[in-house]
């Protein structure tokens, strides 16, 4: 069985949701669970104990947690939640970045402010709570990350340029951290959930009654533990269907001497041709292909 004793696991946005169900399921595995939540609505206004209820509810069951609400969205509220662990419980294991809001509108109808407010929370929060998180990893020669990506930043959706762009930087984000943390015994993850939570249950239609946030609690309960050696990847749970996601690249068309854009053109088919596509884990794996 995977277990958590002795970890320290953070989770963000684990009052509603997700995050609440993955915090419950990290202590009922023995962690000690920090459940940051600020408690706002799906657009990431007001607050309320959200944390604390989550917290009450791992306690009377026999767990270990401490709530808090600070907002994942400053380099202080980061700090203040990993601060939270160690004091709490003396270090951090884990970090689940799943903390998020949604400001839809179509692209032209975007407000600086609804892209603002998306990137602080998504993509800033992660980094501000990943940060700190980083360094205590690093001194205890182990940890892991669970970033929290989307969909609709990888593949796109109609009406969220704000927070694809955010989502699609997530993976971005855990691939370079998964490369910094090779040597420390860091491993970094994204997921891209489908689940039937306040956030989407407007959105999936039909298809919300198939999709219980609990089908999503294994693969981060997977990625977040010892027994995961996976790094630099990215997995899809949806609908009881889990995949690995991948960038990949073509082995395209060579030219000899300068291109031009004719021939970039007359040459489309082989650029575009997916047969023998490789999936580089960093810069170097893209030109060592190029070059060998
Ligand atoms: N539900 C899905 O199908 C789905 C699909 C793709 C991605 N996601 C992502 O999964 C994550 C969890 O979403 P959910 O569906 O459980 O929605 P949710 O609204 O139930 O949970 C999100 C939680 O994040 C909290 N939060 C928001 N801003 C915060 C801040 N600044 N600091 C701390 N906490 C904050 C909210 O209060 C809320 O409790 C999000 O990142 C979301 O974008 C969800």
């Amino acid at each position: 069985m995977i277990d958590f004793d002795d970890q320290v696991v953070i989770v963000t946005g684990a009052g509603n949701g997700l995050g609440k169900a993955y915090a419950l399921e990290f202590a009922r595995r023995g962690a000690a669970v920090v459940v940051n939540d600020l408690g706002g609505s799906v657009r990431g206004e007001g607050g309320s104990d959200a944390a604390q209820s989550v917290v009450d509810e791992i306690v009377a069951a026999g767990g270990r947690a401490a709530a808090s609400r600070d907002s994942v969205a400053t380099p202080e509220g980061g700090k203040a939640i990993v601060d939270t662990a160690i004091e709490a419980f003396g270090r951090v294991d884990v970090v689940v970045n799943n903390a998020g809001i949604l400001r839809d509108k179509s692209f032209l109808k975007l407000e600086p402010e609804d892209l603002n407010a998306v990137l602080d929370v998504h993509l800033k929060g992660a980094f501000n709570v990943s940060q700190p998180a980083f360094a205590t990893m690093k001194e205890q020669g182990y940890g892991r990350f669970v970033f929290t990506s989307s969909n609709a930043g990888i593949f796109g959706n109609f009406g969220q340029t704000n927070y694809g762009a955010a989502k699609a930087g997530l993976v971005g984000l855990s691939n370079v951290l998964a490369i910094e943390g090779e040597r420390f015994n860091i491993k970094s993850n994204a997921i891209m959930p489908v689940a039937k939570t306040r956030m989407t249950e407007d959105l999936l239609g039909p298809l919300a009654d198939l999709a219980a946030p609990e089908g999503v609690v294994p693969l981060v309960v997977f990625l977040a533990s010892r027994d995961c050696e996976l790094t630099h990847e990215v997995f899809s749970a949806a609908l009881g269907r889990y995949a690995r996601v991948f960038i990949g690249i073509t082995p395209g068309w060579r030219s000899e001497g300068l291109a031009t854009a004719e021939d970039i053109a007359a040459n489309l088919a082989q650029i575009e041709d997916q047969t023998g596509y490789i999936v580089p884990l960093s810069t170097m794996d893209e030109l060592k292909a190029l070059l060998g």
